[in-house]
């Protein structure tokens, strides 16, 4: 959204303090456009006012969480209790203990521990399911087989020696649906999902990135059975030979020692991980017991985007849409892309209610519109991973990639794209 519309939006919002869904849309914009103090600003006016809707309790305090607004997270939890909000209120609170138990250095025990506590131990179980992936209709056969299966039938498994454990590695390019799929992995076991970010590990001072990551554990370990998801593997795992630094040596060490543990122990710990830079990430982790299955995800297929399009618009207000056609129009999204031109589209649905009034629904020329505006953002990847594959002789580790590169449609329009640029 342009500054000049956002400027409008805050005057309209002076002007009518006590509209509260114009606030909302001002909040909203505020936090696409990356204005996030003053859009968190906006939220707790809005929480002030009992204008903030219940399904944004959770977005809103995972917002606040990441930026350290430990009063709002509060205030969101207090409201998510009193609106008897369950699983919100679960989230909220784990947020709450995470910043507390960051901030002070104490581990606190995430969730329920007496039996008083207004909400059950399950409502800390994620709740996204494979339902809300779109497309991924094999890769979700796969995880099913290799991961919720063993979970929920552990006798099967036993009966035919097949062993279970072992972590599952995702990778692909960016924007298509890897950190998505972990959490409705976890969704699907009915186990709740704990995600180390790294900006929740990595720390410049000696030694605390090490800690940290022990912590994240330690922490998942209190809560077990549950899946601990790793986001950006590269970067906690930088293969060792590319480094010389011990610094990130001792990351990588900390990391074996966790997995290894898990192996050994079979404490109830699912381990996901996810990386747009597998070449980044150091062999060891590959080793049997660690991550040994590694999954490629690649971007959505046609009838994938018309399914994940099904998907984003589903509680859009909506009126003609041909998705087919639209996923036909867009070649090379990403899900994250496909995203984006929703919003877009939906951008342009609230210029014309502000401009003419009423409630216009999302219509084929709002996206017509914008779509020369999205481009797909996953063809740098394909061609970055093409030129490991044929230059770095890596190619055993690509094989799924390298059949995928293979196929007609992505060979021509990855050369298409190449001769576009230097042309
Ligand atoms: N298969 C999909 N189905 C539905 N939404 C998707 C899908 N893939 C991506 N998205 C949208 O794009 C966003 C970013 O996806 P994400 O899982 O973070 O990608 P990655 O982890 O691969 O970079 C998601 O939050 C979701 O809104
Ligand atoms: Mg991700």
């Amino acid at each position: 959204m342009s500054n000049e519309r956002i400027d409008a939006l805050r005057k309209a919002v002076d002007a009518n303090p006590d509209d509260v869904l114009l606030r909302l849309v001002l909040a909203e914009s505020l936090v696409g456009a990356e204005h996030t103090e003053e859009a968190l600003d906006q939220y707790v006016v809005l929480l002030d006012k009992d204008g903030l809707p219940e399904d944004q309790l959770v977005p809103v305090g995972e917002l606040a969480a990441a930026n350290g607004r430990l009063a709002l997270l509060r205030s969101l939890l207090e409201t998510a209790r009193q609106k008897g909000v369950v699983e919100g209120t679960g989230r909220l609170q784990q947020l709450v203990d995470e910043m507390i138990s960051e901030r002070s250095g104490v581990k606190i025990k995430v969730g329920p521990e007496t039996e008083d506590t207004p909400f059950a131990a399950d409502t800390l179980k994620e709740t996204t399911t494979f339902d809300q992936v779109g497309g991924m209709e094999e890769i979700k056969r796969v995880i099913h087989r290799m991961v919720v299966l063993p979970l929920s039938r552990p006798e099967l498994y036993e009966k035919y020696g097949r062993k279970s454990g072992g972590g599952v590695l995702l990778y692909g390019p960016p924007g298509c649906g890897k950190t998505l799929l972990a959490r409705a992995t976890a969704g699907e076991c009915g186990l709740p999902f704990i995600n180390v970010r790294i900006e929740d590990v990595m720390d410049p001072y000696l030694g605390v990135s090490e800690r940290n990551l022990h912590a994240a554990f330690e922490r998942a370990r209190a809560n077990a059975p549950c899946v601990l998801f790793l986001d950006e593997l590269d970067a906690l795992a930088f293969a060792r030979h590319k480094h010389g630094g011990s610094e990130a040596r001792r990351l990588v060490d900390v990391l074996l020692q966790e997995l290894d543990a898990i192996g050994s122990e079979n404490d109830g710990l699912l381990v996901l991980a996810a990386t747009n830079a597998p070449w980044d990430v150091d062999e060891a982790m590959l080793r049997p017991g660690r991550f040994d299955r590694v999954i490629f995800v690649p971007p959505p297929d046609e009838p994938a985007r018309a399914d994940i399009l099904s998907v984003l618009v589903k509680d859009v207000p909506a009126d003609g849409l041909d998705l087919k056609a639209i996923a036909g129009q867009t070649p090379m999204f990403s899900g994250a892309d496909l995203r984006a031109l929703i919003e877009r589209g939906v951008d342009r649905v609230i210029d014309e209610a502000l401009a003419g009034g009423g409630e216009p629904p999302l219509a084929m020329h709002h996206l017509a519109d914008v779509l020369s505006t999205v481009k797909p953002s996953t063809l740098d990847w394909l061609h970055r991973v093409r030129s490991y594959i044929e230059f770095a002789n890596q190619s055993e580790r690509y094989d799924d990639v390298a059949s995928y590169l293979k196929s007609r449609d992505v060979r021509r329009r990855l050369n298409r794209d190449t001769k576009g640029t230097k042309g």
